[in-house]
């Protein structure tokens, strides 16, 4: 069941470890883009507190299908939008991944 209120939210980790490794200028630049985009009525970036996997960040999870992306850097926003967000294709090269896998 989907009971959200909007197409996706993109959960930005605001927490100590994601921010020094850049996450608040990702949050900015994403929510300026979606907005510059006139998507924000579909699509809505959150700060998040902690996504649980400090160090693998910047880390970003869309819902509602639960997407966790690890590394996130700036010149990727604009493909979780055009692709992520607006056309369903996961970035394969930002998936999180167990320390255990390859
Ligand atoms: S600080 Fe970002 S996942 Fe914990």
């Amino acid at each position: 069941m989907k009971n959200i209120p909007y197409k996706k939210h993109v959960l930005v980790c605001m927490n100590e470890t994601c921010k020094m490794q850049g996450s608040g200028k990702i949050y900015e630049k994403l929510k300026a883009r979606i907005k510059e985009l006139n998507l924000k009525q579909d699509y809505r970036p959150t700060q998040a507190i902690c996504l649980g996997i400090c160090g693998k960040g910047p880390n970003i999870a869309i819902w509602p299908e639960g997407t966790l992306y690890c590394g996130f850097t700036e010149d990727k926003i604009e493909d979780l939008i055009q692709k992520h967000l607006l056309r369903d294709e996961v970035l394969n090269e930002l998936l999180y991944k167990k320390d255990n896998e390859g």
